[in-house]
């Protein structure tokens, strides 16, 4: 599949922009603060329903702009697809895929397949355990929908707990209700990220032992309490763990602790990983979540690399644009100076919510 064209209409800086895109290398090049991450935003927008940047869907709207709108036209196998996006200042919201509303996004999300690497994907291999959660599970959610219905169903369970939890007193029957729901939430969950982990570290090796000549051997290990648990057993354990939910007045045990180890020759990345292995680490992992979704979806993603050059060194980033070759990708950047031998690359050049070819 390929990303065809892009039109913005009152979304972030954009006031009215389309965008003919190859499929091939997309550069956008520009200064500070001119729209070039709103262009990888917008077509995040259209892939997931929402941004990566803030959970408010109306800071997307053009200051004093009622609405904005995202129109993305794209090739699915041989069928030319579109999806549009609208979001007006009442926070109504519309997805549409070829002309069809989108009731539930988790009938959706999937349907344009995305990596996204930026600056802040540095925090997966240096921050804290939530940013490895999101980026497993933004792979979870592209590929599975009923994923997406147990962590929003999961979410909610766990938010009313919370909140009884703080109560004076305390409903324990209401309480036994929510551990059941949880429990069958839990093993869906935990059996998809244990899964997605597993296949995400089979990728990853091969590519990190290139990117080092052989000399790096990465692992990834899935940290949850969980792991191979039936219903019955994670309901026994959310019992049995809830005297410390009461004495901390929070729910502490639940899937919303888990992480994902990556070691490098056997040392956590994270801890004990030089600034190189941990940029070595990143892209690996991010190949290694494009090649899973290609294989499992039959089609290639797209790849929306943003400002790359801040965070991978020279040897580094023709690795990757070696690799990308051959996909459909959104690059942007504010020096184009290490492109020069690639061919299939349509240049855009972005200023004050201007793209111009
Ligand atoms: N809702 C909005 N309405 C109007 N302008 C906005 C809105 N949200 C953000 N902007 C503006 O968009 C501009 C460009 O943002 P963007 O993040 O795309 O810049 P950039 O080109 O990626 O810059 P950098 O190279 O620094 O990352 C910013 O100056 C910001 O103030
Ligand atoms: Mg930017």
């Amino acid at each position: 599949m390929y990303l065809k064209r892009l039109e913005l209409e009152n979304f972030r800086n954009y006031e009215k922009q389309e965008i003919n895109l190859i499929n091939g290398i997309n550069l956008f090049l520009g200064r500070n603060a001119q729209g070039k991450t709103n262009i990888i935003e917008a077509l995040y927008v259209c892939s997931f329903g929402k941004s990566y940047r803030t959970t408010k869907d109306n800071e997307l709207i053009m200051f004093n702009k009622p609405y904005c709108k995202i129109n993305l036209d794209y090739l699915k196998g041989d069928i030319n697809s579109n999806t549009s996006f609208y979001i007006d200042n009442l926070n109504r919201k519309q997805i549409k895929n070829n002309e069809v509303k989108v009731k539930k996004i988790a009938d959706y999300v999937g349907e344009i397949p995305v990596v996204i690497f930026s600056p802040e994907s540095l925090d997966i291999v240096k921050g804290s355990p939530a940013k490895r959660r999101n980026f497993v599970d933004m792979i979870c959610c592209q590929l599975s929908k009923s994923y997406i219905i147990c962590h929003h169903e999961y979410m909610k369970c766990f938010k009313m707990k919370n909140t009884m939890l703080k109560q004076d007193v305390i409903d324990e029957g209401y309480i036994e209700v929510l551990h059941e729901k949880m429990s069958g939430y839990i093993k869906k969950i935990v059996e998809t990220r244990l899964k997605v982990i597993e296949k995400i570290a089979q990728y990853a090796k091969p590519i990190q032992k290139k990117l080092t000549n052989g000399a790096e051997d990465i692992v990834l290990n899935y940290k949850s309490d969980f792991i191979g648990m039936n219903e019955n057993e994670i309901k026994k354990y959310l019992d049995d763990h809830f005297y410390i939910d009461k004495i901390r007045k929070s729910c502490v045990k639940g899937i919303q602790r888990d992480d994902i180890e990556i070691l490098v020759d056997s040392n956590e990345v994270a801890v004990y990983g030089s600034q190189g292995q941990k940029r070595t680490s990143l892209l690996t992992l991010k190949l290694a979540n494009f090649e899973l979704l290609k294989d499992v979806k039959g089609e290639n993603p797209i790849l929306l690399l943003d400002d790359i050059m801040s965070e991978l060194d020279g040897v580094r980033t023709n690795f990757l644009l070696e690799y990308i070759e051959n996909y459909q990708s959104i690059i942007t950047t504010t020096e184009d100076t290490f492109v020069k031998d690639i061919q299939n690359i349509k240049y855009f050049n972005v200023e004050s919510g201007n793209v111009k070819e």
